[in-house]
């Protein structure tokens, strides 16, 4: 990673594209890279993606897809175009094969293994054998063989999944949290330090950013914390 900015992915969880680009301006320097999700994605934000890039920033677009082999096939080539740096899609062979085969142009696919909202209970619930740390370990390992280029995984699943995975596989980990910021909904946390020592590569952080007095200087203190 050539610069150090792009260890943090600023999550740009707001309603709409008029508070994503304020917020963009406002951090300015201390991030490179944003991600957009379902909510700003389906609120016009997928027009931004060719505005932040054209501006030399990277946009991590977080639609975790999942569908037929055709669609999301077609779904991912149509996604290259608007110069998008990664794409989520779940961690379904079928699914992780067809997104190789559609994506074009220096996008990178990374894959969710199991959802951080998923416990033991919910995994049984959808009918699933294997328990779910058995689950992030097959399907890391069924996204090398589709030819991935990362994994988006938990932090406190690094360590293992950076096993299975080797080391030219990015590992891109939510739940991360400053030392004293508020937790939110997330359970299992790892600071900025602790992820970079657990062979975290990127780390994306939402709300200790967002909803900061200063986002800017949140942003380059945990930029500096993973240097
Ligand atoms: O605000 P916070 O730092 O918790 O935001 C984390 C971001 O990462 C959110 O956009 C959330 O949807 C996303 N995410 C997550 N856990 C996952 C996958 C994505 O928190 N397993």
């Amino acid at each position: 990673m050539n610069d150090p900015r792009d260890r943090l992915i600023v999550a740009l969880d707001v309603p709409s594209v008029a508070e994503a680009e304020a917020l963009v301006e406002r951090i300015g320097d201390a991030a490179t890279f944003y991600k957009i999700g379902y909510r700003l994605a389906y609120s016009g934000g997928l027009a931004l993606v060719p505005r932040l890039a054209a501006r030399g920033l990277k946009v991590f677009l977080d639609l975790k897809l999942h569908d037929i082999g055709n669609t999301v096939e077609e779904g991912v080539r149509a996604l290259s175009d608007l110069g998008a740096t990664y794409l989520t899609v779940h961690a379904y062979p079928q699914t992780m094969r067809a997104a190789m085969r559609g994506r074009a142009g220096g996008l990178k696919v990374l894959a969710v293994t199991v959802l951080t909202s998923y416990d033991e209970a919910d995994a049984r619930e959808a009918g699933y054998a294997l328990s779910v740390p058995e689950l992030v370990a097959r399907r890391a390992a069924q996204g090398i063989e589709a030819g991935i280029d990362g994994i988006v995984c938990s932090a406190v699943e690094a360590v293992s999944v950076r096993g299975i995975v080797g080391a030219d596989t990015l590992i891109v980990t939510p739940g991360i949290r400053p030392a004293g910021a508020a937790l939110g909904d997330q359970k299992r946390v790892m600071t900025p330090r602790e992820a970079r020592i657990a062979g975290i590569d990127q780390v994306v952080v939402g709300r200790p950013i967002t909803g900061a007095g200063d986002p800017a200087s949140v942003a380059a203190a945990i930029v500096a914390e993973m240097r």
